[in-house]
């Protein structure tokens, strides 16, 4: 059980689930995919995806969480009518989220080291930028795990203040500024004229030609990815919700700084990209540490503060995400073996450590032969089985147990009050039948496709 001094504030949750929802997804994932499939359409897609399928699902994670106001294995255990001990082992998924974790921490280390060398002279051209990339990951091991490690313990810090004084309190200052830093820079991005007016027309103006099959199933893992679920952190943090919060108009304000911040990024960096003529079809660490850093050379002192501005706000879009993949596993630890916070935390610390070196090592050119999975580095195989099998695969069985399993009534308790009975069995339809069919969809296409 949760202590009525350890719950959030009603914005602390709203702000703390937008925190973890936004993160590196929305900042390369999300431009990436959006620059390689031609821009707006893919938005559209994206928007209607979210809104028919990962807006359903999320609710049904987050109505888990406040009615069982426990961990997710012992909220599972405590709604199951039958089978409880069978239900609860689904809540095991959240080790997925602390597998994420220990990789997404080295790719916000990188982000540390970027913001330290953006205060001195950014690489002139793309291939010096690649270059200092490709050394950094493959050869400056000393750097990698440094930044790593000084990323690693201030989230596990801020994870060891609990819920308010540590997960509530960071997120309630770190979202506005990152919002802050990201209006400058649109701002800023204002002044490029034409770049921006492209950069806008790229989003903006759909191109229905582009939509694909292939495409609406990876719009939806994307959906998924940057909504954070199926790995137990929605749960989680409602289970921490106060009393009385309509879940609705919180989750559409997530849903709704998700998707703003993610386009607000999406201008930013298709305005630098588009007024240098770089390659809007550059993938993921590319765009933003090879095509981007460049840019940012050619301002002067300028571009120093951008790119300064530009780090940070990744460096505090990652770590309010990376907190919210610890806290599942450590509340169940807390709860089920009487651990202090504290011992919760070296032992999952202790894992996620080894594994995030194992994940630096694997792009370590002495080592990357050694460090491989399934002819994957370590790093892309626990990108892989998180994102593409554990993310969906714990989606569609939470979705399942709410549609199938939990009390109908308890939900519309929860839910109907705030969305009415119409709406209410809408949403109990959908989360019954679209979203597992959805989500089974994107299963069948990642293995076979
Ligand atoms: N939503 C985060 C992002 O878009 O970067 C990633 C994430 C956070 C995944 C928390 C899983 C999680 F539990």
């Amino acid at each position: 059980m949760i202590g009525a001094n350890d719950k959030f504030s009603k914005i602390g949750f709203v702000l703390a689930m937008a925190g973890s929802a936004v993160g590196l997804g929305n900042a390369w994932k999300f431009p990436t995919m959006v620059g390689n499939n031609g821009g707006s359409a893919f938005i559209i897609l994206y928007l209607a995806l979210t809104f028919c399928v990962a807006f359903v699902a999320f609710l049904g994670e987050a109505a888990i969480g406040k009615l069982g106001e426990s961990d997710l294995v012992h909220s599972l255990f405590k709604l199951a009518p039958k089978h409880k001990k069978q239900w609860s082992l689904a809540g095991f998924f959240m080790i997925g989220a602390v597998l994420i974790a220990s990789f997404y921490m080295v790719v916000i280390g990188w982000i540390l080291y970027y913001i330290i060398i953006s205060f001195g002279s950014l690489p002139a051209d793309t291939s010096a930028a690649g270059a200092l990339f490709g050394g950094l990951i493959s050869s400056d091991i000393t750097s990698v795990v440094l930044c790593f490690s000084a990323v690693f313990f201030v989230v596990f810090y801020i994870v060891s203040r609990g819920i308010k004084n540590g997960i509530e309190r960071l997120n309630i200052w770190m979202m506005p500024t990152l919002f802050v830093l990201l209006l400058l820079m649109l701002f800023y991005s204002f002044t490029f004229g034409e770049g921006f007016l492209k950069a806008a027309q790229f989003l903006f103006v759909p191109n229905f030609s582009k939509i694909s099959g292939e495409l609406v199933l990876q719009a939806l893992g994307l959906a998924f990815f940057s909504l954070s679920m199926g790995v137990g952190a929605v749960p989680t943090y409602a289970a921490s919700l106060p009393d009385g919060t309509n879940l609705i108009k919180s989750t559409l304000s997530i849903i709704f700084i998700n998707i703003f911040i993610g386009l607000m990024m999406g201008l930013v960096v298709f305005t630098f990209i588009f007024a240098y003529g770089a390659d809007t079809a550059q993938s993921g660490p590319g765009l933003i540490f090879v095509s981007l850093t460049t840019l940012f050379a050619k301002l002067g002192i300028v571009g120093n503060i951008l790119a300064i501005c530009f780090f940070v706000s990744l460096l505090f879009a990652g770590i309010t995400s990376a907190i919210s993949m610890i806290e599942p596993f450590a509340f169940y630890l807390i709860n089920q073996f009487k651990f202090t916070r504290a011992k919760a935390l070296v032992l999952i610390g202790i894992f996620t450590y080894i594994l995030g070196i194992f994940s630096a090592l694997s792009f370590y050119a002495p080592t990357a032969d050694s460090f491989s999975l399934f002819g994957k580095s370590v790093f892309d195989a626990l990108d892989y089985l998180t994102s593409n099998i554990m993310m969906p695969v714990g989606a569609i069985i939470f979705s399942f147990f709410v549609g199938f399993v939990l009390n109908k009534e308890a939900l519309n308790i929860l839910l109907g009050r705030f969305m009415g009975r119409a709406f209410f069995e809408l949403w109990y339809f959908a989360i019954r039948y679209v979203v597992p069919v959805a989500i089974c969809a994107i299963g069948i296409y990642q293995i076979v496709g």
